[in-house]
């Protein structure tokens, strides 16, 4: 006699075959099956799951760019769009798609605010959006230039001595010092003091943390969800919310001593990106969304920006024609220069927009979704709720744009065309476009100025075993250098 558990266990399979029978069946026959792309991906999106988390997603859609053309389908979910028309469609700035649940995994905490990066909600982005940008426009910078300034000073004095007594330096090491410190600095009235200690601060690390984090949400949601309705913690987690506890105490007394110093001196306090937003009301923030706006612009400001600046040295002491172009032009400025003398300085402006193109910090997928009513992109019809991507490292190697893509050529933007212009797009683009692209070209360039003026013979270093296989990119949202170092030799 057949006992009642086999028959359950029966009955089960059948339930899963003839489940598994009907998606295929469904997405065989879908939206998305006519679109260009492998044929696995009309039915599974683990191909693209298992090149995420190796750190390979970016490359790995590049190549299906390169054999199915400018669409290309990434999962029964999912379009990656490299044309320029796509990508202007998908981030216009009348009624742009809205970003994908993806950028959830970057709140992290329940109890901590959106922030202006996170937020999928277009009223809160609009208004949080409207208040921080005043402060962080290119008119206003310019009273932070001077704290700015300081920094990248300290930076080429720190790699200068690192120079001496190494016999070489780390500029990954430093930039990210530099960029840190002055997006803390920035936010909260006072430096993290990366440069001066030389290493990375505590908030720094929990940082760290918790954005590796938001990696395993972004690939084990379901994990996280288990994980989290234990009874009891599993470690990895337990440092993560102690992480997040920490930073979150850290923003609110960094913000309230701040606050007490405007207070008492108006004046002469110390200009931030968030002081004139501290009065309450409808022209402010409470201190639990600024603490979260301030998380946003640390995380979006540090490694982006030093990772530019890595792979500009690396690119420009790679090639003995660029470097000395260079080094004639910032040799040329006066001592004293100021970030407005160098927005005129035509070679060094396209060794930084070239050093974006090949090497952008953010090149990977931008996801956004499909508006209720559905889509027309490209001549493909695409359903509401669906998935669409654009990503720079695609669009930034059309070889029909960028004529020898993969060359580090700064004089190709000497004539460049109008595609050129609009197919770069390193700070993103329409509405959620970079808030701190101002900033951060502004660190680009007296970081690069001051660099080239100080090391007028910086070489790719040998030492301790560096090879460019140290640099070969590695990409999730960020890139970065494989070996996590860049070594020049500089005198
Ligand atoms: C070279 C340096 C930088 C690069 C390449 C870069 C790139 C980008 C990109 C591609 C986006 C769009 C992200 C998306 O659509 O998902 C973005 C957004 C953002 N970035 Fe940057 N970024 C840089 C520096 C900075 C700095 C210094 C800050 C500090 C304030 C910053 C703050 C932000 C914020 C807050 C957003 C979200 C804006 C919004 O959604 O309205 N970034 N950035």
């Amino acid at each position: 006699m057949v006992s009642t558990p086999f028959i359950a266990i029966c009955a089960l399979l059948a339930v899963i075959v003839v489940k598994t029978l009907v998606t295929v069946f469904q997405r065989a026959r879908g939206p998305l099956s006519y679109l260009p792309g492998p044929w696995y991906t009309v039915y599974t999106s683990k191909a693209l799951l298992y090149y995420w988390i190796q750190g390979e997603r970016t490359t790995y859609v590049e190549r299906l760019h390169e054999k199915y053309g400018p669409v290309v389908r990434l999962s029964p979910s999912e379009v990656d769009f490299s044309s320029i028309s796509g990508a202007k469609k998908i981030h216009r700035f009348r009624q742009p798609f809205l970003k994908a649940s993806f950028y959830e995994a970057f709140q992290g905490h329940l109890n901590v605010s959106e922030s202006v990066f996170s937020t999928r909600d277009s009223d809160f982005h609009a208004l949080h959006r409207r208040l921080l940008s005043g402060p962080i426009s290119k008119s206003s910078l310019k009273s932070v230039e001077p704290i700015v300034k300081a920094r990248v000073e300290l930076a080429i004095q720190k790699m200068a001595a690192e120079a001496k007594s190494r016999g070489c330096m780390d500029v990954l090491k430093w930039w990210l010092f530099m960029a840190t410190d002055i997006i803390g600095e920035l936010s909260f009235g006072d430096s993290f003091r990366m440069l001066e200690i030389g290493k990375k601060n505590q908030y720094a690390e929990d940082l760290g943390k918790v954005a590796s984090m938001a990696g395993i949400r972004l690939s084990f949601p379901v994990l996280l969800k288990i994980a989290s309705r234990l009874p009891f913690n599993i470690p990895l987690f337990k440092e993560s919310a102690d992480s997040m506890t920490r930073i979150l105490r850290y923003a609110e007394e960094s913000l309230q001593r701040h606050k007490n110093i405007v207070e008492a001196d108006p004046v002469n306090a110390k200009p931030t990106l968030f002081k004139n937003l501290y009065k309450a009301g409808e022209e402010g923030m409470s201190d639990r969304e600024i603490a979260a706006e301030a998380r946003a612009y640390i995380v979006a400001g540090s490694d982006t920006t030093a990772h530019s600046l890595t792979y500009m040295v690396w690119a420009v002491c790679k090639d003995a024609t660029i470097k000395q172009r260079l080094v004639e032009e910032v040799s040329r400025l006066p001592e004293y220069f100021s970030d407005e003398d160098l927005e005129s300085l035509p070679y060094m402006n396209n060794v930084i927009r070239e050093t974006l193109r090949l090497y952008a910090a953010a090149p990977g997928a931008l996801p956004r979704t499909v508006p209720s009513g559905g889509s027309d992109i490209d001549g493909y019809w695409l359903p509401g709720g669906l998935t669409v991507t654009t990503q720079a490292w695609s669009l930034h190697r059309d070889g029909s744009v960028f004529p020898d893509p993969y060359t580090f050529n700064p004089s190709r933007w000497e004539n460049a065309t109008k595609d050129m212009h609009d197919a770069w797009m390193p700070f993103g683009g329409g509405p959620r476009n970079c808030i701190g692209l101002h900033l951060a070209m502004m660190e680009l360039r007296l970081a690069t100025a001051s660099f080239f003026r100080k090391f007028t013979n910086a070489s790719v270093s040998s030492r301790e075993g560096f090879t460019d296989d140290d640099m070969a990119p590695k990409a999730y949202l960020l890139v970065y250098p494989k070996g996590k170092r860049c070594l020049i030799d500089g005198s």
